[in-house]
């Protein structure tokens, strides 16, 4: 049996400590042939998560990565960071050299339009942070829309939030994006709350992470300590949740999370649950399903895939 090809991925994120290791994760998984790494505002300010995303990159040694800035603010004008969760910096606690790897000269909504254009393939879109940049891509380029071969995002809940009790943060932060994208009629694979509070690090995940030779492997170990306490204070977590690289697991492996179809649609309005996804497991609704939605993680696999490519990084120059 011959190679198969690896999947062509961009990751538009907004780094972020899970971010992170979303990087880190979709740059050395083998199935996965990242092209690019867009930013959108959203754990912190657009400048700060770019900035984050070009250091995670060179320390990574990622050194020819296309790293493009989008959206600095949600479709309607606002602006939600969280701080609280991972720092002013949006990476707090994450000791990074200065940035070699250059940020492009175009936006990450051209960027992206460019690389769907011109890939032979279509490309998985990866977002890990609020959509905005993929409503807006869906908007501006509707002609790209037969070269996305689905949208694999971290966000939403079947039940409770993180944000607000009903919405979790990517979705929170632009409700509308996430409608145009739910509307969008292209596969979509949601990995939201309810499998990414699987994959909880323990005790055990941080000492293979200490495990691992070189600098890189320190540094994230810190910055994940950093991350688990601000989850301990807010949430009594036992440990802090790497969400966005579940996303990314589920596309270099799909049998690591299990799923079911479902109508998922965002609340736009409510006075008490804007940012909600209103997900219909029991087909309540006689809606169409639009969605995947994954509900189940394999932890074990997971873990694996993650300190593999923290091994498989850590040559880099960190
Ligand atoms: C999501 O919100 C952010 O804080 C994380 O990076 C993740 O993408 C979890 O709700
Ligand atoms: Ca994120």
């Amino acid at each position: 049996m011959g190679e198969l090809t690896p999947v062509p991925v961009v990751l538009d994120c907004d780094p972020g400590h899970d971010d992170m290791f979303a990087i880190l994760l979709a740059a050395a998984h083998p199935a996965i042939d990242l092209l690019a790494v867009t930013t959108v505002a959203g754990n912190g300010t657009l400048e700060a998560v770019t900035l984050n995303a070009r250091k995670i990159c060179t320390a990574a040694g990622l050194h020819d990565m296309i790293i493009a800035a989008g959206a600095d603010r949600a479709l309607n004008g606002a602006q939600g960071t969280a701080p609280e969760i991972h720092g002013e910096s949006a990476l707090d606690g994450t000791d990074l050299p200065e940035p070699t790897v250059p940020l492009a000269d175009d936006d990450a909504v051209t960027v992206m339009a460019r690389l769907l254009r011109e890939s032979p393939r279509p490309v998985t879109i990866a977002p890990t942070g609020p959509l905005t940049n993929i409503a807006t891509l869906l908007d501006r380029h509707p002609e790209v829309k037969p070269k996305i071969e689905r949208i694999v995002f971290m966000g939403g809940t079947t039940g409770r939030g993180n944000r607000h009790p009903l919405a979790e943060f990517n979705i929170w932060a632009d409700p509308e994006a996430a409608d145009l994208v739910l509307r969008s009629g292209l596969p979509l694979l949601m990995c939201g709350l309810d499998v990414t509070h699987q994959a909880v690090a323990g005790p055990e995940v941080f000492d293979r992470l200490r495990a691992v030779e070189g600098t890189l492997p320190a540094v994230l170990a810190a910055s994940l300590a950093f991350y688990g306490t601000t989850y301990r204070e807010i949430f009594g977590m036992p440990g802090p949740p790497l969400h966005d690289p579940v996303a990314i697991a589920a596309i270099a492996e799909p049998e690591i999370v299990r799923c079911v179809e479902a109508s998922v649609v965002v609340e736009l309005i409510g006075e008490h649950t804007r940012g909600a996804t209103v997900v219909d497991l029991y087909k309540v609704t006689g809606r169409p399903a639009n969605v995947q939605v994954a509900l189940e993680l394999d932890r074990e696999r997971f873990w694996d895939l993650i300190l593999d490519a923290v091994a498989a990084l850590a040559g880099g120059d960190g």
